[in-house]
């Protein structure tokens, strides 16, 4: 795999931003040694992000984490399990071991620890979600799927003192609030987007995001592959894309793209975290970097130089070449292959230099390619223009609740899932002083991320059509981790707030509270955060 590093400090300079998203952003010190201020508060269930569906907490009851604790699990949880007792061995220094047991041994629920079990739940929480008990002797999560306790575990991290979060032993005490919490999400996709075509983030870098995403209950990592500036995955019958279309970003650096390894071992990482991987390739504009690699690709046969601004639309496939066409079923072909998933996004916007006609043709054709290949569609919300496919999915980026061809196609039974650019785009500023992104979709304060509502965004569009939302990160003057996290927390958690909890608890006030108390987590783990003036932070 080839890294950007070399070129961080080149492109920091050409987008005059240098000490952006470093220097500005929540720089904060780790907590001194044995001074655990946090530990000696207990958190309450009231307190989670995202909102639960109902919560009932037990007044006077608690449960302590000791360093006699066990996980216990039945046989389809060890995995979740195994995960569980790695973030609170970290910091409890307690060695947890985690121990098998029948799904239907008759002490299961009263065994002194935290069991885990595939059986038993609230039928309500479906697939996804959970019931969490908290007695003085016991944490039991019970979900009808390892997904639903892997939720349902992510809830618990959030029940514990912030210095659970800590990479270093920590001194407890480990106390949790008792009571009742029965969960399941409101939406069944809950995503997020990585564009690593501007820049190009490794491997680490795309781990660590996912286990951010993981806390928030986001099951869809979105990657955009490639664009104009660069393209980012091996693809074996056309190896010039990845070696030459990758060896360059936005503001002139080396680039990088995944090997199929590499890419193996983020869907690989993901797929622990029970959250999919949907990988985009863009089509038919946003293409140059495949032009560049190889002419046979451009209608005048010409190759276009590499390209490292950040300018959109200016080139597009030819749709009158049947080489076009062979090149797309190579690259979804051997795409599919690497994606245990249902949907291949074959992106589909701002196709400004392709004819209409052009446009809708080669749309319904990548469509019948990607079918061929036993996927569904995810594109943005262009793909409307084409013919979708009953299966395809369009994801709106558009900045207003108005757009009737949205709405005509999502009454034909198009399923839409929404990234309103104004609301969830990951990449906007905060406001005019956020030192990295963009602005072209005005501010997006945490209120302005927060305050709307999926199922009744888009006028016209019932709720009944909504898949999901996701928050894209779109990265042309985003280059570090530490840019990411910074842009990204604490928005994200707000769009998976929408995702998650139930329309009924949706209430700013509330959401500003509970946001504040993820604050001392997000200091423990050591997310470079935005601390919003919106927010009181806990301390
Ligand atoms: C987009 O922001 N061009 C989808």
């Amino acid at each position: 795999m080839a890294t950007a590093g070399r070129s961080r400090l080149r492109t920091a300079l050409a987008a005059g931003m240098l000490a952006a998203g470093t220097g500005a952003a929540a720089l904060v010190a780790p907590p001194a040694a044995n001074a655990d201020p946090q530990a000696a508060k207990t958190s309450s269930m009231r307190d989670v992000v995202p909102a639960p569906v109902t919560v009932k907490p037990a007044a006077d009851t608690t449960f302590t984490l000791t360093s006699g604790t066990k996980v216990f699990t039945s046989a389809g949880a060890r995995d979740v399990g195994g995960y569980l007792a790695g973030i609170l061995r970290r910091s409890t220094g307690y060695r947890l071991p985690v121990v098998d047991v029948p799904d239907d041994a008759p002490d299961r629920a009263s065994a002194k620890g935290i069991s885990l079990l595939l059986a038993g739940a609230d039928p309500s929480v479906g697939d996804q979600g959970y019931q969490l008990d908290v007695t003085a002797k016991a944490v039991v999560i019970r979900a009808q799927r390892p997904a639903g306790l892997f939720a349902g575990v992510q809830t618990l991290r959030q029940l514990l003192p912030a210095e659970i979060e800590s990479a270093t032993v920590r001194k407890g005490p480990w106390v949790i609030g008792g009571g009742q919490i029965v969960d399941r999400p409101r939406l069944a996709y809950r995503g997020a987007m990585l564009d690593v075509a501007r820049h190009f983030h490794p491997v680490e870098t795309v781990l660590r995001y996912i286990d951010e995403l993981a806390l928030y209950k986001v099951n869809y990592l979105h990657l955009h592959l490639t664009d104009d500036q660069g393209w980012r995955i091996a693809i074996d019958s056309w190896p010039r894309l990845a070696t030459y279309g990758g060896s360059t970003q936005v503001g002139g650096g080396v680039g990088g793209y995944y090997t199929k390894a590499d890419y193996a071992a983020i869907v690989a990482y993901a797929e622990s975290r029970y959250i999919t991987v949907v990988p985009e390739v863009d089509m038919p504009g946003h293409v140059n970097a495949a032009l560049a690699s190889y002419a046979e690709l451009s209608c005048d046969g010409k190759a276009p130089p590499l390209y490292t601004g950040i300018a959109v639309g200016f080139s597009s496939l030819c749709a009158d070449k049947e080489i076009t066409y062979k090149f797309i079923d190579d690259v979804l072909g051997e795409l599919a292959a690497l994606t245990p998933g249902p949907y291949l996004h074959v992106g589909g916007d701002e196709a400004h230099s392709t004819k209409p006609a052009d446009y809708a043709a080669m749309m319904n054709r990548v469509q019948k390619i990607v079918a061929d290949h036993g996927k569904s569609v995810l594109a943005w919300h262009q793909v409307v223009g084409a013919t979708p496919l009953p299966s395809t999915v369009a994801q709106y980026w558009g900045t207003t609740p108005s757009s009737p061809e949205v709405a005509a196609a999502a009454k034909t039974g198009t399923k839409i899932l929404l990234s309103p650019a104004n609301k969830a785009y990951l990449d906007m500023k905060y406001d005019a002083n956020t030192p990295l992104g963009l602005r072209w979709a005005g501010y997006v304060e945490v209120k302005d991320a927060y305050d709307w509502d999926p199922g009744a965004y888009i006028n016209d569009v019932d709720a009944s059509s909504v898949l999901g939302v996701e928050a894209p990160l779109w990265t042309e003057t985003i280059v570090t981790l530490r840019d990411i996290e910074y842009m990204a927390v604490p928005r994200l958690p707000a769009i998976a707030e929408l995702g998650w909890s139930p329309a009924s608890s949706h209430d700013w006030t509330a959401f500003r509270t509970r946001l504040g108390s993820q604050g001392p987590r997000w200091t423990a783990q050591g997310i470079n955060f935005y601390r919003s003036p919106q927010v009181p932070w806990a301390s």
